[in-house]
């Protein structure tokens, strides 16, 4: 079975599901080059008029793969996980997401670029840029601040610490707290409502939504981006990386 799943369970929704359960649904890049060409698709067909995005049972996206951050780093703009970005931050139509269990590092900050996102009582979040010996990625360092706020924001970025679905609510990532068992069902239905709407006034009211922000997020995607690709051949970030991969607590007591 394929990494990720696509389906059409009405005439009106596109469905991707994140399969990689053995991995925690963790993203690699022939994931994301998959997840644009779906998006691209749906976005093109005209009976479409919703995106949903889950993960599987009991876990959203573990994030990058990062064995493929050692191994395969993205080099550049055109790299698949940026390109997944600029995808996914310039959707017309809405995007839903359901998150159950782990949604860690892009699998939370592409929460700030989804429409409607409802989480399971048990699901958690965390951007754990800096333990990573990271930076912030996916317009996250601008959008999270606007919707979280700042003190918030730094708390979340800084630290890096897991938060529950409630802080998350908090933070402005998730909008219903649903049981873990129905957060698919309801996803699927918050997606259906919004399905039934008249698609002209549904993408303009979306767009509205952003425009004040959209092109400073196309930038700050950018300049993330290009940090974040550095960070990667740093050494701090080689020890996290290698330390994860080997299964250790790493050591930053040398930098
Ligand atoms: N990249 C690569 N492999 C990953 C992964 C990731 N982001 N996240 C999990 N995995 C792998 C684990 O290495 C493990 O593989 P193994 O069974 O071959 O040893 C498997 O998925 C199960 O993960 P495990 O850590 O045992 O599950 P858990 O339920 O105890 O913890 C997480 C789940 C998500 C909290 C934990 O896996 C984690 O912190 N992952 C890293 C998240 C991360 O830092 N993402 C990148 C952010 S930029």
């Amino acid at each position: 079975m394929s990494e990720i799943v696509l389906s059409r369970p009405t005439d009106n929704t596109a469905l991707i599901q994140f399969n990689r359960p053995g991995k925690k649904n963790a993203l690699t890049v022939e994931m994301y080059m998959n997840l644009c060409d779906a998006l691209d698709a749906a976005e093109d067909d005209d009976s479409v008029r919703v995106h949903v995005l889950l993960g599987t049972e009991d876990c959203f996206t573990a994030g990058n793969d990062l064995t493929d951050f050692l191994d395969n780093p993205p080099q550049d703009d055109g790299s698949p996980v940026l390109r997944f970005l600029k995808t996914v931050s310039t959707l017309r139509k809405p995007l839903v997401a359901g998150v159950t269990g782990p949604a860690v590092g892009i699998g939370t900050t592409l929460l700030l670029h989804c429409d409607i996102v409802v989480a399971g009582e048990h699901a958690y979040f965390q951007m754990p840029f800096t333990r990573l010996g990271l930076c912030p990625e996916a317009g996250s360092s601008l959008l999270l601040p606007l919707s979280a706020g700042p003190r918030l924001a730094a708390e979340l970025l800084l630290y890096g610490n897991a938060f529950d679905a409630e802080k998350a609510a908090r933070a402005g990532l998730v909008n219903e707290i649903v049981p873990d068992a129905e957060v698919h069902e309801i996803a699927m239905s918050r997606a259906a409502d919004i399905a039934l709407l008249p698609p002209g006034s549904v993408q303009l009211t979306k767009k509205l939504l952003r425009s004040s922000f959209a092109s400073r997020t196309h930038e700050v995607i950018e300049t993330e981006g290009r940090h974040f690709i550095e960070r990667l051949g740093s050494a701090e970030a080689k020890e996290a990386l290698t330390a994860f991969v080997e299964k250790r607590a790493p050591d930053f007591s040398r930098f």
